[in-house]
């Protein structure tokens, strides 16, 4: 059997025969004797295979290019070297696909800028390979923490007619000629397009898990979104992952509650599970990574209403390129400045204006506000969205026109507020932006695998 270098590497030496396949990720030859350093993804440490002129095939094989599979045997020992315990003294090595000279991850470190060029051989540089380690590792927490408590996960439609958030920002999905689609009274005719209506892909799978939320109770959603937004930022991407828990019988206190055990709960199981990779990004990404993330697990989130939120940004002693004022949004630098400097911790932003939010956002009594919470976080500002949501039929339906949208439209929204309709919540994680804040990478299109992003959907 063939194990992972991960496995290898927990074996206690002297192992006789012991096999190793991988990628070549530094190849050194000296005065009779060759060292390759050997990855395979499983781990961010390599394997050192030392090659003496005795093993067959010695010159070609001290010869093999960086980035070359290889498949090697031999006797696991300890290494009398720095920086590994054990070292493999290769019998046998096999050249299953060479490589070329002008493979580009030859040097050590390369801007992210250029690596992002080379999408499709970047995963085997030390920090996506622990950046996709732990994607991996997240998603894994995120399933398991909804898991054990009941929640039922819901596969929510990637194509929709329907649009959650607010028309403009969604990328339509049709099969009509482009060039000449049919036309009625001037405008395009989309009931002969494939689905007789106008369609897009999902902004959010909020609405359809709002109808499972209120026959299962909790359930959540974890699917691609995607935003035709034209953000060139660093925390937009144009397709993205979205968890979107909703829960029954439940208001934004509870909303706010479970928000923030998953938080701490998911960045616990990252710290125990991937020791490695969080101290190799502690030390090369963000300095304190570790400490940010161990002390998050003990620490409570602060809640402060949006009115308070603009009062303190009011008393900052600082010039914003936008100005504060109570009704406006806030804009990043606003969400840095309080969650960075004024808190130094995760907060809850509160009861926003309603007419900076969504149309399905429950009404406060001051008419005046909606029952809607941000979770934001330093460094990568707003990371969870959500709210309680309007379940009064007359509320609901009254804000929609106020919002233009027409409820005819929305009759089987309206009609889980007619059946049963019941209080309810939930929000949405932003799965990249989470895992920005868990690694420390400052820029969106480094924590997926191939972005997408404005003008950029290549590889
Ligand atoms: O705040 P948003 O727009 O909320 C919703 O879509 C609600 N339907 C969620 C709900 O209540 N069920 O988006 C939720 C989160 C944001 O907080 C952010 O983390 C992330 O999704 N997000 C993006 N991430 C990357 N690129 C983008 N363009 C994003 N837009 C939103
Ligand atoms: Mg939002």
């Amino acid at each position: 059997m063939i194990d992972t270098i991960r496995q290898i590497l927990a074996l206690d030496p002297p192992q006789k025969t012991v096999t190793v396949e991988g990628w070549v990720r530094t190849a050194r030859s000296g005065k009779g004797v060759a060292f390759l350093e050997v990855n395979d993804g499983s781990c961010l440490a390599g394997l050192q295979l030392v090659i003496d002129p005795g093993v067959p095939d010695f010159e070609e094989i001290a010869r093999v290019g960086v980035g070359a599979a290889i498949r090697a045997v031999g006797e696991l020992t300890e290494s009398p070297a720095k920086g590994q315990r054990v070292e493999l003294k290769a019998s046998g090595v096999e050249i299953l696909g060479p490589s070329q000279d002008d493979y580009p991850l030859q040097k050590k470190r390369h801007s992210f800028e250029f690596l992002r060029t080379i999408s499709h051989l970047r995963p085997r540089a030390r920090t996506f390979g622990a950046v996709f380690r732990i994607r991996h590792a997240l998603q894994m927490a995120i399933h398991n923490f909804f898991d054990s408590r009941g929640f039922i996960q819901v596969h929510t439609p990637i194509i929709t007619g329907a649009d959650c958030e607010g028309a403009g920002q969604m990328f339509r999905v049709s099969s009509l000629e482009l060039g000449s689609p049919p036309m009625k009274d001037g405008a395009v005719d989309y009931a002969s397009d494939f689905f007789g209506e106008e369609t897009s892909l999902t902004v959010s799978g909020q609405l359809e898990a709002e109808a499972f939320a209120l026959a299962f109770k909790n359930v959540y959603t974890f699917g691609p979104t995607f935003r035709a937004e034209n953000s060139h930022t660093s925390r937009h991407a144009s397709e993205f992952w979205m968890i979107e828990p909703e829960m029954a019988f439940c208001d934004l206190a509870g909303d706010m509650e479970l928000a923030e055990d998953f938080i701490r709960s998911i960045v616990k199981t990252v710290l125990d599970r991937c020791d490695e990779d969080i101290t190799f990004l502690d030390q090369w990404i963000e300095k304190g990574l570790r400490r940010k993330l161990e002390t998050l697990t003990g620490s409570k989130f602060e809640i402060l209403t949006y009115t308070e939120a603009i009062e303190c940004l009011g008393q900052a002693k600082r010039d914003f390129e936008y100005p504060v004022s109570w009704g406006a949004d806030l804009q990043s630098e606003h969400e840095r400045y309080l969650t960075e400097e004024l808190l130094g911790r995760p907060a809850f932003v509160i009861d926003y204006p309603r007419d900076i939010k969504a149309f399905y956002m429950r009404v406060n009594d001051d008419e005046k506000t909606v029952a809607a919470m941000d979770l934001l976080v330093p460094h990568v500002g707003e990371i969870i969205g959500g709210s309680q949501r309007e379940e009064r039929l007359d509320v609901l339906e009254n804000n929609m026109k106020l919002f233009d949208l027409d409820p005819k439209d929305y009759w089987w929204y309206l009609d889980l507020r007619r059946y049963g309709g019941v209080s309810h919540s939930g929000f949405g994680l932003g799965f990249e932006r989470m895992l920005m804040y868990v690694t420390g990478m400052q820029n969106i299109r480094d924590v997926i695998p191939f972005a997408r992003t404005p003008g950029n959907a290549k590889f």
